[in-house]
């Protein structure tokens, strides 16, 4: 039997993303953004997202369907994201991928925006893919409004959360730090570039619950032993911006980028890295928007061959909300035998 041939669909926020794959193979991975229509208003508006998929839709699905050379008729089974994310614009992708499924007689797999996050480590990209979920595989998910450290032992259920913010995700850090820097909306991509100009060691700023009191020893952990907080960095960052602006000299904002992210990074990295190794964890895959972070790759790159664990990070281009994610978990689950959803799944925005 060959590998399994899998349309994804994501339309959780802004990105409308149809993905194709074969199993491990990535043969599409089409997206059209919406962004542009929310720069104005400092955010994503969720009817404007909502409508731009209505409109992307049907042209995005064309484009992946001819750039992978299948047709409808040909999938084994169409994913699609069911939450968590917009309501409404979780509700466009759903609509679209029901009709797929009941018109050309395919299973509909509801997924997980987040586990597919983790599951688009499992495709064939930079490195051979894995035959599977490797044994004792963890996760750090940094997104735009998740920063977990995870075990994953299983794509389906058997997921134990290790550690996680207890304020901002690293993402939403990112997006208020570029707002406090007057660099745009979305932050993510604009610090990442300002900071490569800048000193990341001009600003000591404070790397969020590391103090023995919150870390505790191997033997005895602290509250938060992994556990971040990314607070007290963008109140540290707006502090420093406003001594600048009040002796009227020019901010430094390139360094401020720069040190901004090396603390986010740093903990980021220090807190995973020492929850896998507790954890008995060998692979660890990275996921989530800010897993696009330049920084991020390269450090917890090296900490983890420190570390001794190998480490799984998806290209640039799947890290950022896409359909190849969906498609690679849903094919992942019809590999795995699950049973396929039924066709009346709801849009679940605050899925766990
Ligand atoms: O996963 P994602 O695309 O959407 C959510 O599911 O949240 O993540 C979006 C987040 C945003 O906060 C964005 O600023 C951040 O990922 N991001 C980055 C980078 N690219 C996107 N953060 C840091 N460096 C980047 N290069
Ligand atoms: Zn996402």
């Amino acid at each position: 039997t060959s590998a399994p041939l899998v349309l994804g669909i994501e339309t959780s926020c802004d990105e409308t993303g149809i993905g194709i794959v074969r199993g491990t193979q990535l043969l599409a991975n089409t997206v059209s953004s919406s962004m542009q229509e929310h720069v104005r208003f400092g955010g994503v508006i969720p009817e404007i997202a909502a409508r731009a998929h209505l409109e992307a839709f049907v042209p995005t699905l064309r484009q992946a369907l001819d750039t992978a050379g299948v047709t409808v008729e040909e999938l084994d089974a169409v994913a699609v994201t069911s939450g968590p994310g917009l309501a409404g614009a979780l509700m466009v992708g759903l609509s679209a991928a029901k009709g797929l499924a009941l018109a050309a007689g395919k299973p509909l797999y509801g997924v997980n925006h987040l586990v597919a996050h983790v599951g688009v480590g499992l495709l064939e990209t930079e490195g051979a893919a894995p035959a599977g979920l490797p044994p004792h595989t963890g996760a750090l998910l940094v997104s735009g409004g998740h920063t977990e450290v995870l075990r994953v032992g299983s794509l389906t259920e058997d997921v134990e959360l290790l550690g996680s913010t207890i304020d901002d995700a690293a993402g939403e850090a990112y997006d208020k730090v570029a707002r406090l820097l007057e660099l745009g909306y979305p932050g993510g991509p604009k610090i990442d570039a300002l900071a490569a100009e800048g000193d990341p060691q001009a600003f000591r700023f404070p790397r969020g619950l590391t103090l023995p009191k919150f870390v505790g020893t191997a033997q005895a952990p602290g509250p938060h032993r992994h556990n971040w907080s990314f607070s007290g960095l963008k109140t540290a960052v707006s502090r420093a911006v406003e001594q600048f602006e009040q002796r009227g000299e020019p901010v430094p904002r390139a360094d401020i980028a720069a040190s901004f992210q090396e603390a986010v990074v740093d903990v980021l990295t220090a807190k995973a890295v020492r929850a896998a190794t507790e954890h008995g964890l060998s692979t660890l895959l990275l996921g989530g928007g800010v897993a696009a972070n330049r920084r991020l790759r390269e450090l917890l790159g090296q900490r983890c061959e420190q570390a001794g664990i190998a480490l799984r990070i998806p290209p640039v281009s799947l890290c950022t909300d896409n359909g190849a994610m969906v498609a690679a978990l849903g094919a992942q689950l019809v590999a795995a035998g699950a049973a396929p959803s039924s066709l009346d799944i709801p849009a679940d925005s605050s899925q766990p």
